[in-house]
């Protein structure tokens, strides 16, 4: 991954912001411009290069993830915000951006305290505007967090039995997800069966697949930093006529909303299009949540896919589509998929059969 270039990228947004200097406290931002991946590490952007602040149980790591950025380590006992201040005064920085979405309220008075003569401005979004956009490596990245959980699915589903839990069925994909290569699963996997399938975000528990009509199945994978996102539903029985007819209207829904993606559209005429169609059924007021979001280091990021989201899609971003209908004590329905803007539309980079013929457990 080319560091040095989204480094002179940041460098370029803050000429233009009139700052002699960033401090870049958001670990995944300082993983996005280093490649260096612990945590308690601040990066600061001065008039004469960078430094990494840190301290010594990243010596060794820092030095082979990212050898061409200088280093101050703090020594034990030396706060955080004693050594920023220290390498504040070195850098002469007067005139400091800090990230205002990355620091609490009581780090920035201690910071501040601590470097009385600087003078401190918040900024939001400099390297997560960046971040949107996925070069080429990134993407490789993401298709490969999505490889992963393909493979588990696959291996999961093929040994779904009606007494397994919802709770099991988690546990297996997230274990197959590691055998499959991935460092961790990229959210709490979700499982819901039956009426338990209209929660959006139901945590796995003791129901049996058994109960169920439908089971909604949302899980991804982190591999190396980078993140998939996936939701399908199985039906482990005969389904009721209207869960079909939801079934297939939320298919509708997503099909088209990914076709209208291209760059130059804005993202809540994708959300809008997917919501039209959810609308005309009669279900609008069982679609609660956004049409989709970036991934990529954070399994949530931008750009958002809603109804007042101004963003508008560029090539190199990859978003989830998961339109979905919930209907209380009967069941839900979600469908998402990973889709790359491409210069001349999109790639869906997920490909788990979606077919209403295809979601049947015994077939
Ligand atoms: N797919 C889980 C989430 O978006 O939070």
């Amino acid at each position: 991954m080319d560091f040095a270039k989204r480094r002179e990228r940041v460098r370029r947004a803050l000429q233009r912001a009139g700052l002699d200097a960033l401090l870049v406290s958001s670990p995944l931002n300082v993983t996005y411009l280093t490649g260096f991946t612990g945590d308690d590490s601040y990066l600061l952007f001065h008039r004469g290069g960078e430094v990494v602040v840190s301290d010594p149980r990243f010596t060794v790591q820092l030095g082979e993830e990212c050898p061409e950025i200088d280093l101050h380590i703090r020594k034990p006992g030396v706060p955080l915000t004693s050594a920023l201040a220290r390498v504040l005064r070195w850098a002469k920085a007067g005139n400091v951006g800090f990230e205002s979405d990355a620091m609490t309220v009581g780090g920035l008075e201690r910071l501040k305290s601590a470097a009385e003569r600087t003078t401190f401005r918040a900024i939001s979004g400099i390297v997560e505007r960046l971040r949107a956009i996925k070069d080429a490596d990134e993407v490789a990245a993401i298709r490969t967090a999505v490889d992963c959980a393909q493979r588990a699915f696959g291996v999961v589903r093929a040994a779904m039995q009606p007494d397994k839990s919802e709770k099991r069925v988690a546990d297996e994909l997230d274990y197959q997800m590691r055998l499959f290569g991935a460092r961790q699963s990229a959210f709490d996997t979700i499982v819901g069966v039956g009426p338990r399938s209209a929660l959006p975000h139901c945590r796995p528990g003791v129901q049996p697949l058994s109960a169920s009509g439908l089971v909604l199945i949302d899980w991804g994978a982190c591999v190396g930093c980078y993140h998939s996102d996936l939701t399908r539903v199985v039906a482990t029985g005969k389904i009721a006529a209207k869960l079909e007819h939801v079934y297939r209207v939320v298919l509708d829904a997503q099909l088209r909303a990914i076709a209208a993606i291209r760059p130059g559209v804005s993202c809540c005429d994708v959300d809008a299009v997917a919501r039209a169609i959810i609308e005309r059924a009669g279900f609008g007021s069982r679609f609660g949540h956004g049409l989709g979001h970036g991934i990529g280091l954070q399994v949530h990021e931008s750009p958002r896919l809603a109804a007042g989201s101004e963003a508008v899609l560029r090539a190199g971003m990859v978003v989830t589509v998961e339109p979905g209908i919930y209907l209380p004590g009967v069941g839900g329905v979600r469908i998402e998929d990973d889709v790359l803007v491409t210069r001349s539309g999109s790639e869906v980079l997920t490909s788990v059969p979606k077919q209403w013929e295809d979601i049947h457990m015994a077939g």
